[in-house]
């Protein structure tokens, strides 16, 4: 391992910051795939996975991606094969790959929440799983329809109710969605509920009109909004949360950093905004070197600045 660019989410090592992003790279169909698989993996510290359901879900109906100005919106709508096809099919695979994997999980209630959370924990007979990342960003279905993660009791109620599943077998990291007000008070509400670390940000919604034919273009007319045009919002939720956790926390909570990265600045921009680790996404869209040409980048500005990365982390609040 490389000393400098190792960081620590709770009691798991991570050999670089560099995770995949839920949902957009790093399915076992996709790494088998690649050429430059070795050079991936040698440079990424964790896979996330896509986001993991109880049940199969087929998602939203079609056009569910379009492409917009520096970004992305899409809009999935969480298809997925279901969790017990999900440790058949893909976690064996995904396991030679030898790296921490945290399992993404969505659900439409807090008490499906808890019942995806116990399945995975007796499904996973190896202990393959490193950690469950909560993603609230889902709709509760008990409310409506709106997502669970601009309600600050629902995110610790669902927080709460995960941990007392799978007590500390794994690390839970809760997704916050940045569709709020004040981040910080739904990060804070994922700590009382227990969290190990907080990842942010999902996608911003968003919409895009077809003007011939004057309809929204998605099929779902809504979607999420990624890539390069986000990544101001996710620094400054990253500031935000490491401040004001920082200033009534007494632990420290580990954030990853997630939303428009492109290159290694974009990586020391979220690490000095307070991360710990980041994620990538739509960027492995456009360039499926992305992993390795940060990573060479990241070790190449610690070596000039005689830094380790642990050292970088939150650097920018001493300046302000
Ligand atoms: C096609 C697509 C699918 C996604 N699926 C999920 C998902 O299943 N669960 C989740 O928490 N986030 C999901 N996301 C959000 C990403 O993990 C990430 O938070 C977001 O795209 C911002 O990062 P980026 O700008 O690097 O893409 C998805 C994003 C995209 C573009």
């Amino acid at each position: 391992m490389n000393k400098s660019l190792g960081v620590r989410i709770k009691n798991i090592s991570l050999k670089t910051p560099l995770l995949t992003a839920s949902g957009t790279s790093g399915s076992k169909d996709e790494m088998n795939l690649l050429q430059n698989r070795k050079k991936i993996l040698e440079s990424l510290g964790a896979f996330v996975t896509k986001g993991v359901s109880m049940n199969e879900s087929l998602g939203n109906r079609e056009p569910r991606i379009v492409e917009v100005r520096s970004g992305l919106l899409n809009s999935i709508g969480l298809q997925n094969k279901g969790v017990r096809k999900f440790f058949e099919e893909d976690v064996p695979s995904l396991c030679q790959y030898k790296l921490p994997i945290f399992v993404n999980i969505s659900a439409g209630s807090v008490s499906e929440f808890g019942a995806l959370a116990e399945t995975i924990r007796n499904l996973d007979k190896h202990n393959a799983i490193s950690g469950l990342e909560i993603n609230v960003s889902c709709p509760n279905i008990k409310k409506g329809g709106a997502a669970f993660g601009v309600d600050p009791l629902l995110v610790e109620q669902v927080v709460k109710e995960v941990k007392s599943k799978v007590q500390d077998t794994l690390c839970i990291i809760t997704k916050l969605s940045p569709n709020v007000t004040d981040i910080a008070q739904i990060g804070k509400a994922a700590i009382n509920g227990g969290t190990d670390a907080l990842s942010m940000i999902n996608t911003l919604r968003g919409m895009a009109i077809d003007t011939e034919n004057r309809k929204p273009i998605l099929g779902n007319q809504i979607g999420g909004l990624s890539g390069p045009c986000i990544k101001p919002v996710g620094i400054y939720m990253v500031y935000e949360c490491f401040r004001k956790i920082s200033e009534c926390n007494k632990k420290e909570i580990p954030i990853i950093g997630i939303g428009g990265i492109s290159n290694c600045h974009d990586v020391l921009e979220y690490i000095l905004a307070g991360a710990t680790a980041t994620g990538i996404g739509t960027q492995w869209f456009i360039n499926n070197t992305v992993f390795e040409e940060i990573h060479n980048d990241l070790k190449e500005y610690l070596h000039k600045h005689n830094e380790t990365l642990e050292n970088l982390i939150g650097k920018a609040h001493s300046q302000s």
